[in-house]
């Protein structure tokens, strides 16, 4: 064995069981072929957490998450917790989880397979070869602003109050490995808020400007208001390298870039936190998709997404970029022989299960590495 690697898995809610079951299988398959083993804890977020203890995430599993070089999620929520209250809801677990790891940066990566291209709701030469990476701040804005709540007023109405807040450090610390991340790619930083209307906004252009001005100059900077923004992605996504954007703006943007792609079932997540003093920095990896009740338990689901995080975690938290790369090559192969789960189903593919999509990649993976 050449390293130990300690990762919590948290499969979660709905479909988020049957996938993380294929990331096992690949995770096996590193043990025997790569000679890299993992040392896996498994713990309870969301509904499942709610159901077992009472809440979407004991004490304990949040220590776990604390000590883990990387914790792998699938999804939390569905109809059956729909009722709770606000602050009992499956999704207050992975609130917790992003907020108390201080997991300020959420890589989404919007990459169109080849083999996916029909399957976008755009015209294939808008979407071929795209890729984008959404970079979305994760810890603050208007999920976590203060004052927040619902009040009765006297005379009688209701409000509900939310408050989009940023800070200098805030925004720039998103901003400096947005600007990292597109040095490494083509370039170019696209930093997008609604400064016409939002104070927040204009803090965060002017922050992001003067960050660029000090360490950046190489990276090519542009601007961009946020609904501007929802419209250039579908009118012209290939436009993008880079995007950097707050909170809220960033969930909605890279579910649209998402679909761009052909499902939402092919897309994982990396949400990173700061480098720390030993050089690791906090790190959770889930796929873009939801807990998607209505198929759950069916075996239909697509594993690719979830599989396609710890591909991520391979490459940013256990700098196995070739095992990360293995991953990739896999997934792209396995769609390019015509395999498909429904949620990306063409005609003249073969629609195959969850499980047989896992055991296909990992038979892709066996050739790639003989
Ligand atoms: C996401 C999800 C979450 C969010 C929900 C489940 C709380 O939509 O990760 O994009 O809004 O952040
Ligand atoms: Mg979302």
């Amino acid at each position: 064995m050449v390293s130990n690697k300690n990762m919590l898995v948290l499969p979660g809610d709905g479909i988020g069981p049957e996938v993380m079951r294929e990331v096992r299988r690949v995770i096996e398959w590193m043990d025997r072929r790569r000679a890299v083993s993992f040392d896996l804890t498994e713990g309870k977020v969301g509904g499942a957490a709610i159901d077992a203890h009472g809440t979407p995430l004991t004490d304990e599993t949040m220590a776990d998450a604390m000590a883990a070089d990387a914790v792998l999620l699938g999804a939390v929520g569905g109809p059956k917790w729909d009722d709770l209250p606000f602050a009992q809801k499956p999704e207050r677990g992975l609130l917790r989880l992003r907020k108390d790891m201080d997991l300020f940066a959420n890589l989404r990566p919007a990459m169109c397979f080849d083999a996916l291209v029909e399957a976008s709701s755009l015209k294939p030469d808008l979407v071929a070869g795209l890729d984008i990476m959404i970079v979305r701040e994760l810890t603050a804005g208007v999920y976590f602003g203060e004052p927040r709540g619902i009040e009765t007023l006297p005379n009688g109405q209701r409000r509900g109050i939310n408050t989009q807040s940023y800070t200098t450090d805030e925004i720039r610390r998103v901003a400096a490995l947005s600007f990292e991340l597109a040095r490494k790619r083509n370039g170019k930083l696209c930093s997008v808020e609604k400064a016409n209307v939002m104070e927040s906004g204009v803090l965060w252009r002017e922050e992001v400007t003067k960050l660029h001005g000090e360490s950046y100059g190489d990276v090519e900077l542009s601007h961009m208001y946020a609904d501007n923004c929802a419209m250039q992605l579908v009118r012209l996504p290939k436009q993008f390298d880079v995007i950097v954007t707050d909170n809220l703006f960033g969930d909605m943007l890279s579910d649209a870039a998402a679909m761009l792609t052909g499902s939402l079932g092919m897309l994982p997540s990396a949400s990173l936190g700061a480098v720390d003093e030993t050089g690791r920095r906090k790190a959770l990896y889930e796929p873009v998709h939801g807990s998607a009740p209505d198929i759950a338990g069916q075996g239909s689901a697509n594993p690719l997404a979830t599989l396609l995080s710890f591909a991520m975690a391979l490459r940013y938290s256990f700098d196995l970029p070739d095992d990360a790369d293995l991953i990739e090559q896999a997934v792209e192969n396995v769609l390019a022989g015509g395999l498909r789960t429904s949620d990306i189903m063409q005609e003249g593919k073969a629609r195959v299960s969850t499980t047989v999509m896992g055991e296909s990649l990992v038979r892709e993976m066996d050739k790639l590495a003989a």
